[in-house]
């Protein structure tokens, strides 16, 4: 793992946007893995600037990592919504192209092995953004799922519906299970970058970085794979031991 710190954020989300960029200058119709939540939002916003600006990104080829089971695509919280708004919109993507789950599909089991399928049909993701979760999830895969998980419905763990509960009026509104890319379809990414901000993730961050790699934490599978690069801000790393 490549780790930099930093103070400031704005500086992070730079680096993080560099790659992008380098990504899509190398290779106009890379497949790029977006994740969902508050972490990636200011790169997302960093790469839309640049879009502004002339970075022509319409043949990005766009996949996502997981999504709740049963809600619509158009619910305020799906993921699929999240995306269409940050990323497919203000990059002038063709949402057709994108890789997403059917959230409310009548058969979740069929509708993940079908997304798992569509991500090896694309030829897989060259790079990967990750966010990780306060108990050290990444995409929805919680404490114990294997390193060889493959894309399936999981339920989500009573801590993560608590955490993702400020997206939704009430905690009760949380999804119970959602569709997501397993540990192993995740490590198959030939690049991937991960962000993490705030005290809240300084333990998530230390298990991932320092601890041993155990299907407790299952971020910590990403010291298995041999291109990540982990931005972090101060806070973030406050737990890290000086290296
Ligand atoms: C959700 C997503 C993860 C994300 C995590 C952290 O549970 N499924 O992919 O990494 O939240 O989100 P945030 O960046 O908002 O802390």
């Amino acid at each position: 793992m490549r780790i930099t710190t930093g103070e400031d954020p704005a500086f992070l989300i730079a680096q993080a946007a560099d790659a992008i960029e380098q990504l899509v200058r190398d290779t106009p119709d890379a497949v790029l893995g977006i994740a969902t939540g508050s972490s990636p939002e200011p790169l997302y916003a960093e790469i839309t600037a640049r879009v502004a600006n002339g970075l022509d990104l319409s043949r990005l080829r766009i996949t996502c990592l997981d999504e709740y089971v049963g809600l619509a695509p158009s619910h305020p919280q799906s993921y699929r919504r999240y995306i269409t708004e940050h990323v497919l919109e203000p990059w002038g993507i063709d949402a057709d192209t994108a890789v997403l789950p059917t959230g409310d599909a009548d058969d979740p089991d069929a509708a993940a092995a079908d997304f798992e399928q569509r991500i090896l049909a694309v030829g897989g993701v060259d790079l990967q953004i990750l966010g990780v979760g306060p108990n050290g999830h990444i995409a929805f895969n919680e404490p114990g799922s294997s390193f060889a998980s493959r894309t399936r419905v999981v339920d989500l763990t009573p801590s993560t519906r608590e955490a993702n509960s400020r997206f939704f009026d009430s905690e009760a509104e949380v999804p119970t299970r959602a569709i997501s890319q397993g540990i192993g379809t995740i490590l198959e990414s030939r690049h991937a970058l991960l962000l993490a901000f705030g005290e809240g993730k300084a333990p998530a961050v230390r298990a991932m970085i320092e601890g041993s790699a155990t299907e407790e934490v299952p971020a910590s599978a990403l010291q298995d794979h041999a291109e990540v690069d982990v931005y972090l801000d101060d806070a973030a790393a406050s737990l890290l031991g000086r290296h």
